[in-house]
């Protein structure tokens, strides 16, 4: 559970600057859960009722936009029943944030990850349609015909696809880009083809890149790039 400094979770309802709050600790004017606590190292958790002269008071949470380059071995669950690792170990802040969507967990790359749930709601509902580029290294080469068919669109689980963009690279690389979401898409849309992808990794989300962000390093998203994403959504 993330612990917060008392004097940052005081300063974070707006209440006071961090001094200040500092202040109000000293003076008892603040309390934990009915005791007042004049430590300054005090740490509080989610749940805790924190009263500053007598009133309950609840920080103002600051939105946060993250990419990750998920290496394969993470879960994008925020808890797993076989303690796996998770993706969220590997981002050591204050603030608790959560997947905006999911990648398998033998799959690597572009993660995006915020507490802002409104805009992760709007970013994957299938509506918003946005786009996400693969590369896929697979067992053989495929034709041309099979090519096509992976554009046209292949029985996965019963549906069609969406008609997907798809380009052979070096080898038996393939990049692939949908923006449809469903369960493990593209090792099924291969699979189709009776085709094994061996390595997939993200390397674009939207107008998010992954670019040279080494695997398992994280960054939050610029301004230039969290206003792209949300013109994606603000149709
Ligand atoms: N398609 C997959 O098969 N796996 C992912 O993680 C994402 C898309």
């Amino acid at each position: 559970m993330i612990q917060i400094r008392l004097q940052k979770y005081i300063r974070d309802a707006g209440i006071a600057s961090r001094r200040s709050a500092e202040d109000l600790i000293r003076q008892g004017r603040v309390k934990v859960n009915g005791v007042v606590v004049r430590e300054l190292g005090s740490k509080v958790v989610e749940g805790d009722l924190v009263e500053v002269n007598g009133k309950k008071i609840v920080p103002i949470e600051e939105k946060i936009y993250i990419k990750i380059n998920k290496p394969v071995g993470f879960v994008t669950t925020l808890k797993d029943e076989f303690d796996r690792p998770i993706i969220t170990d590997l981002i050591k802040i204050d603030t608790r944030v959560f997947p905006v969507g999911r990648l398998d967990m033998d799959t690597s790359g572009l993660l995006l990850l915020t507490n802002d749930g409104d805009l992760s709601n709007k970013l994957i509902h299938p509506s918003s349609e946005i786009e996400k580029k693969y590369i896929a290294n697979v067992d053989s080469t495929l034709s041309d015909e099979e090519l096509d068919k992976l554009r046209k669109g292949v029985m996965v689980d019963g549906k069609m696809t969406h008609p997907a963009k798809v380009f052979k690279r070096r080898g038996n690389n393939y990049e692939i880009i949908i923006h449809e979401g469903r369960n493990r898409q593209v090792r099924k849309m291969f699979a189709s083809l009776s085709k094994r992808v061996l390595e997939l990794k993200r390397l674009e989300f939207g107008n998010i890149k992954l670019g040279d962000l080494g695997l398992g390093d994280w960054k939050i998203l610029s301004e230039i790039e969290l206003e792209g994403l949300r013109k994606l959504v603000d149709r």
